[in-house]
């Protein structure tokens, strides 16, 4: 193994900060690592706000449903997907943009994923920890309105990055045969594998330190998925421009 591939693979959500600040080359570091991700025909259609002043970090901590570690981390960044400078762009051209389109939410959405991950990555490589919020998404309008995003910007998720405070156990992936298909997509091998790996996960949930109790994989995924959750995005995505046609 690789030093990049031994990181990538120590990977766990932190939730306990230090409160040592990050300093500006870490910052500038880890933005131009997300910078570098690859990107829908170099659109890079996305923005991050980087949130470090107490009474925002305090506010997105309650709209994200009490996260205390949003109010808690040095640095908060909200990663929106951004399709308003494409538009700008256009107009510099004396163009107008078709923003609504699904392939365009797809882009940019994905642009927005595929730059944060980096920047996980690159926080992580320096020592430092983090976690994604997606409970920004709880109440997006005021999350917008907070962080004064204009139309056709969204906010994806947040993520919590600072020095970690506890050393959190690592959470046991999907057998890898679930996850990886050979020339053709298998449908047969889930029911069998999600059985094994509730019984990992069983001892896992049973084991760990902190909020430990009896429960498995499929029984904590069964309680998300019986419902239809955030119901509210559609239109809040259609208020900020984003028509899913
Ligand atoms: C898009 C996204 C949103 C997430 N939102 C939250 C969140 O709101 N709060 C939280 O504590 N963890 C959140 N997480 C962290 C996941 O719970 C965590 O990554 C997962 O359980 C695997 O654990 P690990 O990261 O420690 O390996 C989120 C992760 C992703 C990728």
């Amino acid at each position: 193994m690789n030093q990049v591939i031994e990181l990538i693979q120590s990977h766990r959500s932190i939730r306990k900060y230090k409160d040592t600040p990050l300093t500006n080359e870490q910052v500038e570091t880890i933005i131009q690592s997300a910078q570098m991700a690859s990107s829908s025909n170099h659109m890079q259609a996305y923005s991050v706000i980087g949130v470090t002043d107490p009474n925002v970090k305090k506010r997105l901590a309650i709209l994200a449903g009490n996260q205390v570690y949003v109010e808690r981390c040095p640095l908060f960044l909200v990663w929106c997907a951004d399709l308003h400078r494409l538009k700008v762009a256009c107009s510099l051209q004396d163009t107008e943009m078709v923003a609504g389109t699904t392939e365009n939410f797809i882009v940019a959405t994905v642009d927005t994923a595929l730059a944060a991950q980096n920047a996980a990555i690159a926080a992580e490589s320096m020592g430092l920890g983090i976690v994604y919020i997606g409970g920004i998404r709880n109440n997006p309008k005021e999350v917008a309105k907070l962080l004064h995003l204009p139309e056709l910007v969204y906010p994806v998720f947040g993520m919590c990055v600072g020095m970690p405070d506890h050393d959190p156990g690592q959470r046991p992936r999907l057998p890898l045969e679930l996850i990886y298909h050979e020339n053709r997509y298998d449908p047969e091998k889930a029911k069998k594998g999600i059985e094994e790996y509730d019984q990992m996960m069983r001892r896992y949930y049973l084991n760990r330190t902190h909020h430990s109790r009896d429960t498995t994989w499929s029984k904590e995924m069964a309680a998300i998925m019986r419902q239809p959750n955030r119901k509210h995005l559609r239109s809040f995505l259609e208020g900020q421009g984003f028509r899913l046609e």
